[in-house]
């Protein structure tokens, strides 16, 4: 019997790399710096701080992976990396905000608001969320209207009152109260998990999936999303500033409800890993349906939950 044929190891790092070079000169080319008419009174720079030069851009990469794996629109898949990129910086500088985490450090940098001033960090996180959607609605014909109407639809649900607003919201008002299980799944499945999961499944709408591909990626996106905000709360507590580029410990300092305080350090890590057993469990279902393109789907779940930063 011939020995089984082995799968070539799929290289994360070179994928990713190749992807990011074009986000991130997507990203340099159109934020806030179109030659015609420049972001006005120093918006511009404070907009280019908080997106470019930082960041492990793991949305970005779940959207160019499930838009691979289902075959889709490339132009369309560069557009909404982009956009969701976008969307994450902006929650990211108003998060920072005194109003509301009152965070200096960000990205190995100090934070928006720090830097440029709290009315300015106000507006750039504004502008960039208005920017995400002008990314979405090219004029150029390489996006056809249907598909753009159903990538704005997608990010607006994830990044509003249904999503990561709602989710910030609940966050915001949860600061010293013991959350129930169900309360915490669900705060951090709007916070955070919503975004993912539009990434997987935006990258997915650049094709024409059929309803048993959404269903497996959904849920794919909906275990990752998870994961990554457990992973949050853990390195928040076992990792230094240095090395999370953010400030370590603050989740206990500010008194919110995190995984670990509700299952401590070692459910947490245990129920991290059972998350990621879920997301490898949809890949196999994805894989069932006939698709086989799942390989960076499966290695971004396993350094997304794995990562040390
Ligand atoms: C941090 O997200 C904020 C959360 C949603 C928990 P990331 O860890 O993806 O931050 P960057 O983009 O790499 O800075
Ligand atoms: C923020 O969650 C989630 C967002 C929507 C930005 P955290 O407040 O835990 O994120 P970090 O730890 O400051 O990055
Ligand atoms: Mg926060
Ligand atoms: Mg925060
Ligand atoms: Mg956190």
């Amino acid at each position: 019997m011939n020995a089984p044929e082995k799968l070539p190891l799929f290289a994360l790092e070179t994928w990713s790399a190749q992807q990011l070079d074009e986000v991130e000169r997507a990203l340099s080319r159109w934020v806030a710096c179109p030659a015609a008419a420049p972001a006005p009174a120093g918006l511009g720079d404070a907009m280019r701080y908080a997106v470019l030069d930082g960041g492990k851009r793991l949305r970005p990469l779940l959207v160019m992976a499930a838009c691979e794996a289902v075959d889709g629109n490339p132009a369309a898949a560069l557009r909404s990396a982009c956009a969701v990129e976008l969307i994450h910086a902006y929650s990211l500088v108003h998060d920072d905000m005194p109003c509301m985490d009152n965070d200096v450090l960000r990205r190995g940098k100090p934070t928006v608001h720090v830097r440029f001033g709290e009315a300015q960090a106000l507006l750039a996180g504004d502008a960039l969320q208005a920017l995400a959607f002008e990314f979405l609605t090219p004029d150029d014909g390489s996006v056809d209207a249907a598909t753009q109407a159903r990538l704005c639809r997608m990010l607006a649900q994830a990044a509003g009152f249904q999503g990561m607003a709602g989710g910030q919201a609940i966050d915001l008002a949860s600061v010293g109260l013991p959350l129930t299980s169900a309360q915490l799944h669900d705060m951090h499945r709007l916070k955070t998990g919503a975004l993912l999961q539009a990434s997987v499944m935006m990258g997915a709408s650049c094709g024409a999936p059929s309803q048993a591909v959404q269903a497996a990626l959904s849920a794919y996106g909906a275990a990752v999303g998870l994961a990554f905000q457990v992973v949050d709360d853990i390195l928040d507590v076992t990792a230094d500033s240095a090395t999370l580029g953010k400030t370590a410990g603050k989740d206990a300092a500010q008194q919110k409800p995190t995984f670990v305080s509700l299952m401590g350090l070692e459910g947490s890590l245990h129920y991290a890993q059972q998350l990621l057993a879920r997301a490898h469990a949809s890949l196999s279902e994805l894989e069932a349906t006939g698709l086989h393109h799942t390989a960076a789907l499966r290695a971004l779940a396993d350094m997304l939950v794995n990562r040390q930063h």
